[in-house]
């Protein structure tokens, strides 16, 4: 029953997780979409007022006229929507999650030996402060090189470059640290706490600022909307980077492979470029030369982690039953059991095996998730030999 109630916590916290980071990134494509299609008003009027930029929008049956003030408008208008519990919640529920699945079983979920041989305590350490390191280098790569000459807030190339290269050396570092699985997911969650971060204690303190200046009659420091615009814009590059981590993290023909540092970094380089596209497309036509670049790599991740070639000719005999059963009883019952029964799942017996016939091809055939961190040393013989026996019906 508690196994039960668990997968239930764990079913309600994703589906919270994900509900909250739709609400989230969508407020945020949306507002990206706005800023890059804005037009100077012509407009004396507008212009007066201190509108910058303004956009039309057709969008479930009316008309949206949308328009930006430089900096702020001359007064403050009676309702303001706020945009950041969204971000809040995102990262919450995230964090929870990380908790429930990673640190709770941080002996199976967080370390592989292979990689490297610490304590739970130690790996989970380990990760919290691999969340908090990132958020301190990359926020001082954005106060230190992110200005100009006179102070402002400015260098935008030489940011990017500079977050660039430390994201490619924190997954260097997490693939070496941590089980694969853990260590994908972990630098999601590492740029994915920048994003919120961002937010918290940069975007919205800025707001604030300017809020509060403006209902003091003050003139608003116009730095504290160009640092939030700065954040704002690698939080869209960074989207769709995060999501292929948390994402390719099910994957375990993915994140075990020798090179799946190279492999996690190819496919979030993927990612930023392929939201480069779509902030490039709202600004002017399709730029569809960029399009082969993501193509390209995904194609080298897909080499990288290509299957090896066949121990066995598939045409070879189907095994026998008790064969099955052999490599199931040294390579999986230690963790599926009576006492033990990850998933509610048993595979100690002969109706147990054959019941869960399509579930082990699934986990150890084609996903190559089980044994979970391959603890239990499988070989690839081994798992050839398991397939064959679910394609040849898996019975007994
Ligand atoms: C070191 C412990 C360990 C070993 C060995 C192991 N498993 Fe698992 N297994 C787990 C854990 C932990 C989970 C839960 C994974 C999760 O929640 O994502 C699991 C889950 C599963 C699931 C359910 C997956 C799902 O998401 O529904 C199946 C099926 C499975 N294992 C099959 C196998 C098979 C087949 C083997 C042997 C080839 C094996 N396991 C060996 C620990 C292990």
């Amino acid at each position: 029953m508690d196994a039960y109630l668990f997968e239930w916590g764990n079913l309600l916290l994703r589906w919270l997780h994900v509900i909250t980071a739709i609400a989230w990134i969508g407020t945020s494509f949306h507002f990206v979409l706005t800023d890059d299609r804005l037009y100077r008003p012509t407009d004396r009027d507008q212009l007066d007022r201190g509108v910058d930029g303004e956009s039309w929008a057709v969008h479930g049956g009316g008309f949206y006229h949308f328009n930006k003030y430089r900096v702020a408008p001359k007064t403050l208008p009676a309702h303001l929507h706020w945009s950041y519990w969204e971000a809040y919640s995102t990262w919450l529920s995230g964090f929870a999650l990380l908790t429930v699945l990673y640190f709770f079983n941080a002996s199976s979920f967080l370390v592989d030996p292979r990689v490297h041989a610490w304590s739970s305590a130690a790996a989970i350490a380990g990760a919290l402060a691999y969340l908090v390191v990132g958020w301190i280098v990359y926020d001082g790569i954005c106060r230190l090189v992110g200005r100009d000459a006179a102070g402002n807030v400015g260098g935008d190339r030489k940011v990017g470059v500079l977050v660039f290269l430390y994201v490619c050396v924190a997954a260097w570092i997490a693939c070496h640290l941590f089980a694969g699985r853990a260590a994908f997911l972990l630098t999601g969650a590492m740029l994915a706490t920048m994003m919120s971060a961002n937010v918290a204690m940069v975007i919205i303190p800025g707001q604030r600022k300017v809020v509060a200046a403006l209902r003091a009659g003050e003139t608003p420091d116009p730095n504290h909307g160009r640092r939030g615009k700065q954040r704002s814009v690698h939080n869209t590059y960074v989207t769709l980077p995060v999501i292929v981590a948390m994402l390719s993290n099910h994957y375990g023909w993915l994140t075990q492979v020798r090179w799946n540092w190279l492999a996690l970094i190819l496919l979030m380089g993927a990612g930023a470029v392929i939201r480069l596209f779509f902030v490039l497309r709202h600004k002017g036509p399709s730029r569809w030369e960029l399009l082969p670049i993501p193509l390209v790599l995904i194609a080298v991740t897909a080499w990288l982690a290509r299957p090896a070639p066949a121990v066995e000719p598939a045409a070879l005999a189907p095994p026998t039953f008790a064969q099955v059963q052999d490599i199931v009883a040294t390579r999986c019952v230690v963790c599926h059991n009576a006492q033990v029964a990850n998933k509610n799942v048993r595979l100690d017996s002969a109706e147990a095996i054959v019941s869960h016939a399509r579930d082990i091809e699934q986990q150890a055939v084609i996903l190559k998730i089980m044994p979970m961190n391959n603890a239990t040393g499988i070989t690839d013989a081994e798992r050839a030999t398991l397939g064959r026996w679910v394609a040849s019906g898996g019975s007994r």
